[in-house]
């Protein structure tokens, strides 16, 4: 039977590396019927249309699973990023960014494998801002609750316990920020002390910051706040090559989205130069969370092997290919994997 998934393409390089992805996705045989809805937030708001339709939403509650290229949001005014209010629509609390070495290139260190969890609904992406036009003040208020700092950790360590892993560290900044840090700090020793067999510290943000820069081996699964983890995910996404291989996903208990940490790149967009691999990774994650393991192991594989060889890749990555090349000569690769390990 296929799978139902909706698939949102975004603007600026997502329609490109969507259609790499689906390209790929092609080559393991997996059957999808998709859903396709174009959300092209600014142009949408210049023609007075909503920049995210009910139908969006709609779709994604239907089939549960929504592939998802960047779309653009305004920057200093405007209408609240189409990505936040997608996640706090749906209630995607928990924002997975796993960082992990692919071979073959040229990082600052080899064999990382770390994951990031940000708190994806609440702290400073909880649009509480005012601005008091005659005394020129702005206030951005960062809302943390005990419900959604307990539900990101619990999952982070639900997931850690899955998967193997062995030690979760949580970032804040409780020292400064006693109320709201404080709170996310506490609650998420609580939940720590549930988990006994997987090994948890904490660290000041800032600290955690030149952590990651200097012994990035060192972490293992790390959770943080909203705008933490951002940053965060972006530094991390820096030590294993850059955004255009970092795939992320968001997760709430029904439904699951899943989307590149990157954005719209206006700066590459048209040119068929972007790296799809941050995307093609996010749906070896949907691959995953759909059960075709076997699917998001080849696409794993294929990618390993065609970056150790090194002669097909994006320009990000220090190759000539188009965005569409190098799929081609990846789904080429899923195939023929696929077909040896069949025969
Ligand atoms: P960005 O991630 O779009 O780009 C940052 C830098 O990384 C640029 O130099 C870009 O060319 C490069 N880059 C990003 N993805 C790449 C890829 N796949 N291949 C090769 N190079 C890649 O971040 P920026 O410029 O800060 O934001 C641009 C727009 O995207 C903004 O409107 C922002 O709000 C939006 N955005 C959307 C997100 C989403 O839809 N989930 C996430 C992050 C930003
Ligand atoms: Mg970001």
């Amino acid at each position: 039977m296929a799978h139902r998934v909706t698939l949102l393409p975004g603007d600026g390089i997502g329609p490109e590396v969507t259609a790499a992805t689906l390209r790929v996705l092609e080559a393991t045989g997996i059957d999808f019927e998709w859903d396709r809805h174009e959300i092209i937030g600014i142009s949408a708001v210049e023609d007075q249309r909503p920049e995210l339709p009910d139908d969006v939403p709609e779709s994604i509650r239907e089939h549960k699973v929504a592939l998802k290229g960047p779309i653009t949001t305004p920057v200093g005014e405007g209408f609240t990023s189409v990505n936040v209010q997608l996640r706090q629509r749906l209630d995607l609390y928990a924002n997975v960014r796993p960082c992990v070495s692919l071979p073959g290139l040229d990082t600052p260190y080899e064999d990382i494998n770390l994951i990031i969890f940000r708190e994806n609904t609440e702290g400073l992406y909880a649009g509480i801002e005012t601005y008091d036009e005659r005394l020129e003040i702005a206030d951005s208020i960062a809302r943390i609750t005990r419900r959604g700092s307990e539900r990101i950790v619990d999952f982070c360590f639900r997931y850690a316990e899955k998967n193997g892993r062995n030690a979760v560290t949580l970032a804040h900044k409780a020292n400064i920020l006693k109320k709201s840090s404080g709170l996310f700090l506490q609650v998420g020793r609580e939940v720590a002390e549930r988990y006994p067999d997987i090994a948890f510290n904490d660290r000041i943000i800032d600290n955690m910051c030149m952590q990651l820069v200097m012994y990035p081996q060192e972490y293992d699964c790390i959770v943080s706040t909203n705008l933490f983890g951002d940053i965060l995910s972006d530094l991390a996404a820096g030590l294993v090559g850059g955004l255009g291989v970092t795939a992320g996903a968001n997760f709430g208990d029904d439904y699951a989205v899943f989307e590149a940490v990157h954005g719209s790149a206006p700066d590459i967009a048209g040119q068929g130069i972007a790296n799809p691999t941050a995307l093609i990774r996010s749906a070896v994650m949907m691959l995953r969370h759909l059960d075709e393991v076997e699917a998001a192991n080849t696409v794993n594989q294929a990618l390993r092997e065609v970056y150790a060889e090194g002669d097909a890749l994006t320009a990000d990555v220090g190759g000539s290919s188009s965005t569409m090349e190098f799929a081609e000569h990846l789904a080429a690769r899923v195939e023929k994997l696929l077909a040896t390990s069949t025969a």
